[in-house]
């Protein structure tokens, strides 16, 4: 089923997305003032902002998969903003952790990120999302070139792999979610391994072509 909206109609489109993705915030700025945040404030802040960094990382992941099964190619067109607000979310959680849980004390901080391994990861991932963001402007693409920005863009697979170890690591005991966004990872990594392997088969006569 073939649908290309209207540059006016795609303009809403990315409005709406745009006020969908500051939902998760306004619900979390309401329970701070309505008491809503439970026993532990700052647990629960880190585990949402950390909780919506992920599954805006996999949203964004999941755009070329959805882009060729439907030939929606406008969707691309939603990509960058989607990523772009995992990062968002990333630097919230990760204010939250260095303010609220470590008060700005740079020698804790390092301490811990050396000594437990969910943190080393997470601060891994967290860091290699800092070039993402700031190559992801139309004039970096041009800048860097289609061939190196993308190759450079290609760090998102193993960001969302780190993050997806980082939740499994810091969970004690039910590893239900973790393994459901592992779970959700492989999908959208084993399509892209898949549809590679269809390009270079000498018999698909396509291109070889690397997107995410
Ligand atoms: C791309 C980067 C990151 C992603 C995707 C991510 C994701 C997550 C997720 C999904 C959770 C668990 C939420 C839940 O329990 O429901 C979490 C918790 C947490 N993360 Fe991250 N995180 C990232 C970076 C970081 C960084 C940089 C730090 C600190 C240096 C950090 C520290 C924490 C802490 C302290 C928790 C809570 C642990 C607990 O509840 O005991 N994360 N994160």
């Amino acid at each position: 089923m073939s649908f290309a909206p209207t540059p006016r109609a795609l303009g809403r489109i990315k409005a709406a997305l745009f006020v969908l993705a500051l939902v998760p915030l306004a619900r979390l700025v309401a329970a701070a003032f309505t008491g809503g945040l439970g026993v532990n404030p700052i647990e629960f802040v880190t585990r949402s902002t950390g909780t919506w960094t992920l599954s805006l990382l996999l949203i964004t992941l999941a755009v070329t998969p959805l882009r060729r099964v439907t030939g929606w190619n406008w969707l691309i067109r939603l990509r960058r903003m989607l990523g772009l607000f995992a990062f968002f979310y990333a630097c919230l959680h990760f204010t939250t952790y260095v303010w609220l849980d470590q008060f700005f004390d740079p020698a804790a901080i390092v301490k811990d990120v050396v000594k437990r391994p969910f943190i080393t990861v997470g601060f891994s991932a967290f860091v290699l999302l800092i070039p993402l963001a700031a190559t992801s402007t139309h004039a970096m693409v041009r800048r860097l070139g289609g061939k190196a920005w993308q190759r450079l863009h290609y760090l998102v697979y193993l960001i969302a792999t780190l993050g997806v170890v980082h939740y499994w690591w810091l969970v004690k005991k039910d590893v239900t979610q973790p393994m459901l966004f592992a779970a959700a990872l492989a999908v959208l990594l084993g399509y892209r391994v898949v549809h590679q392997l269809r390009n270079l088969s000498p018999r698909s006569g396509a291109p070889a072509c690397g997107r995410r």
